[in-house]
């Protein structure tokens, strides 16, 4: 599927322990989001511990384009000075997003409630991915998609002139849909409401009220949110410090698990509630895993994680609990592998319009390693019987943890588990394949 340069293979092979302390990346949602309130923001915001991935590395270059000044000060530290609400220039070029569906959808927001015209563009997986649901509501608001083949990009964005309020239920469960309008909302006069059916991860949300605008948020009678923003804020510069990625540190905390005799701690990695759908999940499949020092960093409660090998029993993931962990379960299916019964991973229906088909990719990639899965519906079943085989060849589909998670599978496996390409990896966790090995991981 890749066109635009050379596929780079690696193999990962069973070896002795896994053992160390390591701190994974800064998280990729806070990231992104820091830069673009930052852009929004007139003076000076400082971000600390940023993940320097590329999509959150595209997110800056386009940001820049936008009339915002992003400087590199230092490893991870990163200085924005922003244009304020509304206060985007017209880019000159076509902003291209590379790989980033967060970066891409939360700008098309951003963007929205600017009388600029935009085009937004990214690489072949992103062209691939849905834009219609975030189109339908920006319209509302007052912006246009001019240009666009079928919903998807490239396509050409322009801005209100007088962006209204609105009143949005999404469709589907996404925070990136929420955060596309709250931030177009930003334009806007008077109250935008954006009213969740179940929870989505609450980064903007704390970070619009980090950046001093006021955000009212209330638990819906049917257990969804309801979050009311009032409009046209002067954003205030305030630092952000960024936690380690959960969804970064599910890939050597699952190694960890399934390698015999491994013991590894992983440093401040953050617990936001919404985001730790795949603990709950493991400590349900009896894997040992300890929280320890928990303490406030930025905003956001973290802990060190200590993580023990020992054997895991399937079970059953309820559907509700999708949002917590929906970039997780490409690595937790790896898990489930290993796990003595079947798990059953319901209600995944957004899995298909990731940075790849990930339902499809995970059953591909437990498949071609010899193990038993099936895709029932919108659900994903392992049948694990505490091994793994090995000894196939992955297609990665330019998707970052459709390779990471195959690579954690070959640790385990009986024979070497081989991707077909790692270059995408770097999307989200540059610096995975030195950080396996530095905790004994065979990757070659
Ligand atoms: C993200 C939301 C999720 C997730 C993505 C990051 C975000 O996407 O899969 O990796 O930062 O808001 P959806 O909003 O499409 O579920």
């Amino acid at each position: 599927m890749r066109s635009d340069a050379a596929q780079v293979p690696l193999t990962a092979r069973r070896n002795g322990p896994l053992a160390g302390r390591i701190r994974v990346p800064g998280d990729k949602s806070i990231s992104i989001r820091a830069l673009i309130l930052g852009a929004l923001t007139v003076g000076e915001t400082k971000v600390s511990g940023l993940l320097e991935g590329e999509d959150v590395l595209n997110t800056a270059k386009a940001l820049q384009a936008l009339g915002a000044h992003m400087t590199r000060t230092g490893e991870r530290a990163w200085s924005i000075r922003g244009t304020g609400v509304g206060g985007f220039a017209e880019p000159r070029a076509p902003l291209d997003f590379g790989n980033s569906g967060t970066g891409c959808r939360l700008t098309l927001g951003a963007v929205a409630g600017c009388p600029i015209t935009a085009i937004f563009d990214g690489d072949a997986s992103l062209r691939t991915r849905p834009m219609r649901r975030f189109l339908d509501p920006l319209q509302r608001i007052g912006a246009r998609a001019v240009q666009s083949t079928d919903g998807r990009l490239p396509l050409t964005l322009k801005g209100a002139r007088d962006p209204l309020p609105i009143v949005f239920e999404p469709p589907v469960p996404s925070a990136q849909l929420k955060s596309a309008i709250l931030l177009a909302g930003l334009s806007a006069p008077g109250e935008t409401v954006v009213i969740e059916a179940e929870a989505t991860r609450d980064h903007t949300e704390k970070l619009l009220c980090h950046f001093g605008a006021q955000v009212r948020i209330e638990t819906t009678v049917k257990g969804g949110r309801r979050i009311a923003l009032t409009g046209q804020p002067e954003l205030e510069p305030r630092p952000v410090a960024v936690p380690a990625d959960p969804s970064s540190a599910a890939f050597p905390l699952i190694a960890a698990l399934l390698v015999p005799g491994s013991d590894v701690i992983l440093e401040g990695v953050m617990m936001n509630p919404s985001r730790t759908g795949l603990l709950t999940t493991l400590l349900d499949m009896g894997a040992s895993i300890e929280r320890v020092d928990i303490r406030n960093e930025g905003g956001e409660e973290v802990a060190d994680l200590r993580v023990r090998a020992g054997p895991l029993r399937g079970v059953e993931v309820p559907a509700a609990r999708a949002p917590s962990m929906i970039d997780e379960y490409p690595v937790l299916a790896a898990a489930a592998a290993f796990a003595e019964g079947t798990t059953r991973m319901r209600g995944l229906k957004e899995l298909r319009v990731k940075e790849s088909d990930r339902l499809a990719a995970t059953a591909d990639l437990l498949r071609v390693n010899g193990v038993a899965v099936e895709i029932e519906g919108d659900d994903l079943i392992v049948h694990g019987n505490g091994r793994a085989p090995g000894g196939g060849t992955v297609t990665t589909h330019m998707d970052h943890r459709i390779a990471m998670s195959a690579i954690v599978l070959g640790l385990g496996s009986e024979r070497p588990v081989q991707i077909d390409d790692g270059t995408f990896i770097a999307t989200s966790f540059p610096g995975f394949v030195d950080l396996m090995r530095g905790l004994g991981a065979d990757l070659s």
